[in-house]
C-alpha cells in the first residue's frame, strides 16, 4: 500500500511524515512521534484516554486517520505546560485536588478540560460533568476531577482579571 504524506503541527512544531493510509492518529503520535501521553484505552471511541486537541476541538485520536488531519494543528498533553516547563493551572489543580489515582485517564482528561475551559471559562459543576462525559475514569469517582477543573477555571479567571487590571 503506498504511503501518504502528512504535514501537521504538533505542539507547535512542524511534523512531516509518510504514513500508511490506515494509520490512526493515536498511532502516529505514540509510535512515530513518541508522544506517549495520549493513551490507548479502548480504540473504539468510548474511553477518551486518547483525547487530543485538533484545530480547537477535542478529538479522540483513535477515531481519525492521520491522513485526515493533514494540515492540522494538534496539541497533546505534552504541549499543555508552558515552554519553560511551568505546569498549566489544570495540571497544578489536578495535583493539588488529587484529580487522579492511576493516572491512565489523566492526559486525555486534562486535554479535554483544557478545551472545555476555552469553550466555557466559567463552567458550573453540571457543565463540567457534561463537558467531560466522553472521558472515562475508573478510579476517582470524578469528584476530585470536577473540583480540579473548577479550581483551575477560578485560577485562570483570576490571572485574566489581573492582566486586564495591569
Ligand atoms: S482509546 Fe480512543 S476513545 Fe478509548
Ligand atoms: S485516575 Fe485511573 S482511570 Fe482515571
Amino acid at each position: 500500500m503506498p504511503k501518504i504524506h502528512v504535514s501537521l503541527h504538533v505542539n507547535g512544531k512542524p511534523v512531516d511524515k509518510l504514513v500508511e493510509p490506515r494509520t490512526l492518529l493515536i498511532h502516529l503520535l505514540r509510535d512515530e512521534l513518541r508522544l506517549t501521553g495520549p493513551h490507548i484505552g479502548c480504540e473504539t471511541s468510548h474511553c477518551g484516554a486518547c483525547t487530543v486537541d485538533i484545530d480547537g476541538k477535542s478529538v479522540k485520536s483513535c477515531t481519525v486517520f492521520a491522513a485526515q488531519v493533514n494540515g492540522g494543528d494538534i496539541k497533546t498533553i505534552e504541549g499543555i505546560a508552558a515552554a519553560d516547563g511551568t505546569l498549566h493551572p489544570l495540571q497544578e489543580a489536578f495535583r493539588e485536588h488529587h484529580g487522579l489515582q492511576c493516572g491512565f485517564c489523566t492526559p486525555g482528561m486534562i486535554t479535554r478540560a483544557y478545551r472545555l475551559l476555552q469553550e466555557n471559562p466559567n463552567p458550573t459543576e453540571a457543565e463540567i460533568r457534561m463537558g467531560i462525559a466522553g472521558n472515562l475514569c475508573r478510579c476517582t469517582g470524578y469528584q476530585n476531577i470536577v473540583k480540579a477543573i473548577k479550581s483551575a477555571a477560578e485560577v485562570m479567571a483570576g490571572g485574566e482579571a489581573r492582566e486586564a487590571a495591569e
